[in-house]
């Protein structure tokens, strides 16, 4: 084992990489390259995809993309170069000198003195064609090579900077990242929905299950986040969810991705609302501020019409029944297409782990649900049943005393008052994006009868 001294002396070598003799042209990407200042034709190296080729008498114009950028680096090289190799889809590495362009569509190009081709692509045979604007729908016949379209590859840029953007919520309002496990032997929200784990037939173990008891891929990492609450004051779980909802629609997955916090010593309903209100808000700034170009190809393009509007809070009182998508969608336009909190639900309706409000005949849980336009239900969210004897009597009713006694411990061993929340990660990029389909935000998408690649 090192100490922390060792380690950092074991450590230093490595950022000292031996001097090369020759100084080769630097390594670029796209985006870097397009973000040069005051080029004064540098010589440099650009690897990337052909995404236009333009051959004119004396001189060749590509323009290759890397995935760095919606944007792509224009090439201009002597017509020497063209071949019928640089074609619209093939891989290539270019050397040449980063210069001032003189055209006003962009501030710097790279003049060829070096074209490899690295892999070749038959423009023929290649599901996308050049200049044409594939609908969504279509590239999700291709799994395996929409992320080289300008659409797919802005999606899934914003889907990484928003990851970044979560952590960073998180971790500059001092919350403690946890992994929840994947796997594991408890139904969180008791809905049924689960994939059992168990080993292929071939290595099947002597006993009945392999972990002895039934497994399953969570669908929710709460339960676990409220262990860990009982000793980090804020902790929070961002990793992949798993529910086996018989469902074709556009806002579900069979596997999809979950934020969920967990907040101890809060009291009131409020105040974690404000925190999922200033995840959402904060979270949403920096992707804007990050990649303005690629939110505006998916407004432009993809979901002409859908804007990002002021963040406003209305609280709205429901009765009675669950809310289907219908009633989520009435909701949202009735208070102008903002998001919408729905708060205290009636406790027959939700899981036994929601704090009981105790408030008579209309018997609610403080619970809170953030409805989005376009989307419905973004966050899920509730203050916990902190109180060891209505927790008892809620797990009695439900039959689950037994296998709850664990979480009864939680509540017998330093209690505090707590609440949490999950937020759908692609129904977020939906809402932010305006994409129609859940499985446009995701790379590989997994639901009812489709598990491609
Ligand atoms: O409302 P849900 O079921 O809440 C929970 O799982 C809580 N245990 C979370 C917590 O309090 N820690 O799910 C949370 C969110 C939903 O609001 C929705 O955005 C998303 O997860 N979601 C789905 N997203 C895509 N496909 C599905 N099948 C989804 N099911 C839920
Ligand atoms: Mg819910």
């Amino acid at each position: 084992m090192f100490g922390a001294r060792y380690l950092i002396r074991a450590l230093r070598p490595c950022s000292s990489a031996p001097c090369p003799r020759h100084k080769p042209s630097a390594r670029l990407s796209v985006r870097d390259a397009l973000g040069a200042q005051n080029t004064k034709g540098e010589r440099v190296k650009v690897q990337g995809w052909i995404r236009s080729v333009r051959s004119q008498k004396e001189v060749l114009f590509l323009h290759i993309n890397d995935g760095s950028s919606l944007e792509s680096l224009q090439v201009v090289a002597d017509s020497s170069f063209d071949s019928r190799e640089l074609a619209f889809g093939s891989s290539v590495e270019v050397q040449g000198q980063l210069v001032k362009s003189p055209s006003k569509k962009q501030d710097v190009e790279l003049k060829a003195e070096k074209i490899e081709v690295v892999g070749n692509c038959d423009a023929k045979a290649f599901p996308f064609k050049y200049k044409e604007r594939h609908p969504l729908e279509y590239l999700r016949q291709y799994p395996h090579l929409r992320c080289r379209t300008n659409a797919l590859g802005s999606i899934l840029r914003v889907r990484s900077e928003a990851t970044a953007a979560i952590h960073s919520f998180f971790k500059d309002s001092g919350f403690v990242h946890i992994h929840t496990p994947i796997i594991t032997s408890n139904d969180c929200e008791g809905a049924g929905e689960l994939f059992q784990v168990e080993p292929s037939s071939k290595i099947k173990v002597p006993e009945k299950n392999f972990f002895n008891v039934p497994a399953f891929l969570t669908v929710s990492g709460q339960l676990h986040l409220e262990v860990m609450s009982g000793a980090f004051t804020q902790v929070f779980t961002f990793g992949p969810t798993f529910r086996a909802e018989n469902s074709q629609s556009r806002r579900h997955l069979a596997e999809f991705y979950m934020v969920e916090a967990e907040i101890s010593f809060v009291e009131s309903l409020q105040d974690l609302m404000q925190v999922m209100e200033g995840l959402f808000k904060t979270a949403t700034m920096t992707v804007l501020s990050n990649c303005p170009e690629d939110v505006e190809l998916c407004h432009k393009f993809i979901a002409p019409g859908q804007k990002i509007r002021t963040y406003a809070k209305k609280q709205l009182f429901n009765w009675g029944v669950d809310l289907h998508t219908e009633h989520e969608k009435y909701l949202v336009k009735h208070c102008g297409n903002i998001p919408v909190f729905v708060i205290n639900y009636p406790l027959a309706l939700k899981p036994f782990y929601m704090r009981d409000n105790e408030d008579g005949p209309q018997h609610t849980v403080a619970a809170a649900d953030l409805l989005v336009p376009g989307v419905g239900e973004l966050f899920g969210g509730s203050l916990r049943e902190e109180r060891f004897h209505l927790l008892e009597q809620r797990l009695a009713r439900s039959g689950l005393t037994e296998a709850y006694q664990w979480y009864l411990d939680l509540r017998r061993f330093g209690s505090v008052p707590h609440g949490g929340f999950g937020m759908g990660f692609e129904r977020y990029l939906q809402c932010v994006l305006g994409i129609d389909n859940i499985k446009d935000v995701i790379p590989f998408p997994r639901f009812t009868h489709s598990c491609i690649l």
